[in-house]
């Protein structure tokens, strides 16, 4: 096969909304601040497991391509907060999907998960190894969270997408990618307590603590999208005045500024969804390529440019040619259960576990 294209699309987001006004009723923080400095106004809250939302948004995405289940040989599973660590999530939505044998595997590059997810998977259908590819990201980031702590608890949200891959011999899908990582920047983003590091009978486990260094992480996300980005676009034989819109990982919009600004892209070719939901991680970019599909900022032929970066510090930017289809071959009518709770109670459960371990 010549590229893997995208042939379906699909999110879950759930339901239950937590507010910056909610936040502030319990950190010392406020809509003005979080607004002013990230963009975001608001983010999603799971009542489910991870792997549910990825079933979710599977079921749409196969039924975006008009794929039987049964036809989907590899699974990646895009995340950093997997319902277990083994065995893995991929396998939990195989199960759900009810396909009998797959290649199923999780893969963590913390916010960049989703969109590593899909170099595999377009190699793997290159190089004939896969046909058809269900590529999640995927975060329940609120599991993960320090409510506690004003410096990261406001940025993170929950959700997920999946896409379809099928090659195709047509000069489309993903082009070119460029991924990487900092790993002299591993320690200005880390969230503790999650690994088998803390099974050392003092931790708790459960109890997480984050060491964030914002502006470290700030700098240094805008070289490594932007450098990506040059790669990528080179590797494509593109420019950038080729690009029609980009999509970027949405973690801070004036990150996003920075990088539109130094690609010299202006900002109507920018898709913007931060303020809905927030940072939700590995799933944020993949969600964000399904929304500019279906709010119709994507055409056959398209060429879209997805910088992203994470913990690690890792860093991606793929370029896409869009395919034909662009409105969904068929739909369905799968939900996630009713959530009886608000974002605020779920939280608040999230608080009321036992904390120790960490610095506080
Ligand atoms: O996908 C990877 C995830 N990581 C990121 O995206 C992080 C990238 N970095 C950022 O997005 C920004 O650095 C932040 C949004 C995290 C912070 O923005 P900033 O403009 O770099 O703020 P700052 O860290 O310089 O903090 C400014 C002030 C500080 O107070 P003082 O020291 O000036 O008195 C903070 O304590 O804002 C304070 N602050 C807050 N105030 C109200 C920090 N968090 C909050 C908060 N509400 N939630």
């Amino acid at each position: 096969m010549e590229f893997a294209a995208i042939t379906g699309w699909g999110k879950c987001l759930p339901p239950a909304v937590l507010t910056n006004d909610d936040i502030s009723t319990f950190l010392d923080t406020d809509d003005e601040w979080i607004v002013s400095r990230t963009g975001m106004k608001e983010r999603r809250i799971s009542h489910v497991p991870i792997s549910d939302l990825a079933h979710v948004a599977s079921v749409r995405a196969l039924a975006a391509a008009g794929v039987d289940a049964s036809e989907v040989d590899l699974i990646i599973f895009g995340s950093c907060s997997p319902d277990e660590v083994v065995p893995n999530a991929a396998s939990r939505v195989q199960l759900l999907l009810g396909i009998k044998t797959a290649a199923v595997f999780d893969i963590n590059t913390a916010c960049t998960s989703g969109m590593y997810a899909l170099s595999i998977a377009s190699s793997m259908i290159r190089t004939g190894i896969a046909r058809t590819a269900l590529v999640i990201g995927a975060e329940v980031a609120s599991s993960v969270q320090d409510w506690t702590d004003r410096n990261v608890a406001v940025l993170f949200g929950d959700g997920a997408a999946a896409f379809v891959l099928q090659g195709t011999e047509k000069h489309e899908g993903i082009l070119a990618e460029k991924l990487g990582c900092y790993a002299d920047s591993r320690d200005i983003l880390r969230a503790n307590g999650i690994g088998m590091r803390y099974a050392d009978g003092r931790t708790i486990l459960g109890t997480i603590w984050w060491n964030f260094n914002g502006q470290e992480i700030f700098k240094k996300a805008v070289v490594g999208m932007c450098e990506a980005s040059q790669e990528a676009l080179a590797r494509a034989g593109l420019s950038t005045g080729q690009i029609d819109l980009i999509v970027p990982h949405q973690a801070n919009l004036r990150i996003i500024d920075f990088v539109a600004k130094r690609l010299k892209v202006p900002p109507e070719q920018v898709f913007i969804n931060i303020h809905k939901y927030g940072n939700m991680s590995s799933a944020t970019t993949p969600v964000a390529l399904v929304e500019a599909v279906e709010e119709g900022y994507v055409k056959h032929g398209t060429h879209i440019l997805l910088p992203a970066f994470g913990a690690g510090l890792s860093y991606s930017a793929h370029v896409i040619r869009w395919g034909e289809r662009v409105t969904p071959l068929h739909s369905t009518d799968i939900e996630l259960p009713p959530c009886e709770k608000t974002g605020l109670e779920i939280v608040k459960e999230y608080m009321s576990r036992p904390r120790a371990g960490g610095p506080y």
